[in-house]
């Protein structure tokens, strides 16, 4: 049997924009009828085991998404070979993706705002912002960027 194309979504924390991204996309992906191996992962470890932020998960729980049993990790080394695609936040934790793994990886491990476009968005973000310090209208942008980006994969992996 073929393997599921797999996913890991990366940013600072792993508590507030990846594990976002992972319930957007789990949902999304299901609605889409792919079967994925979707997972979240931080690149520093200064919440491992604790749930995802509160402020992330009212704000993704009111758009009819689910945080159950989404738990903070660290990226790991095997992360870099068992995952397809290893879609960074912003370019600092791209940064420090690259700089964690050999340089045979390198091309699996992009830019989420990449796929923005993918299905004939015009969004000119690249970077999805560190909402962890601000108020509630970051959570609310994190949300509608991460959305966007999530249809685009979703039509690049149809394409596939
Ligand atoms: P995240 O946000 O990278 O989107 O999970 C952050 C979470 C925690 C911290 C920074 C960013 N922190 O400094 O603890």
């Amino acid at each position: 049997m073929e393997q599921s194309t797999s996913v890991l979504f990366v940013c600072l924390g792993n508590i507030c924009r990846s594990p976002t991204a992972e319930a957007v996309f789990k949902q999304k992906a299901a609605a889409a009828g792919l079967d994925l191996v979707i997972d979240s992962a931080g690149t520093h470890g200064y919440h491992i085991g604790n749930p995802p932020d509160k402020r992330s998960q009212a704000a993704g729980i009111e758009r009819g998404y689910s945080f159950k049993g989404l738990k903070c990790r660290r990226v790991e080394q095997e992360d870099f070979e068992k995952f397809d695609y290893i879609l960074a936040m912003d370019n600092s934790n791209l940064s420090n993706l690259r700089e964690m793994s050999s340089p045979q990886y390198h091309n699996k491990i992009k830019l989420f705002l990449e796929f923005a476009n993918v299905d004939g968005a015009n969004l000119q973000e690249l970077e999805v912002p560190d909402p962890y310090y601000g108020g509630k209208r970051g959570f609310e942008l994190v949300l509608d960027l991460i959305e966007q980006a999530s249809d685009g994969l979703i039509a690049h992996i149809k394409a596939l």
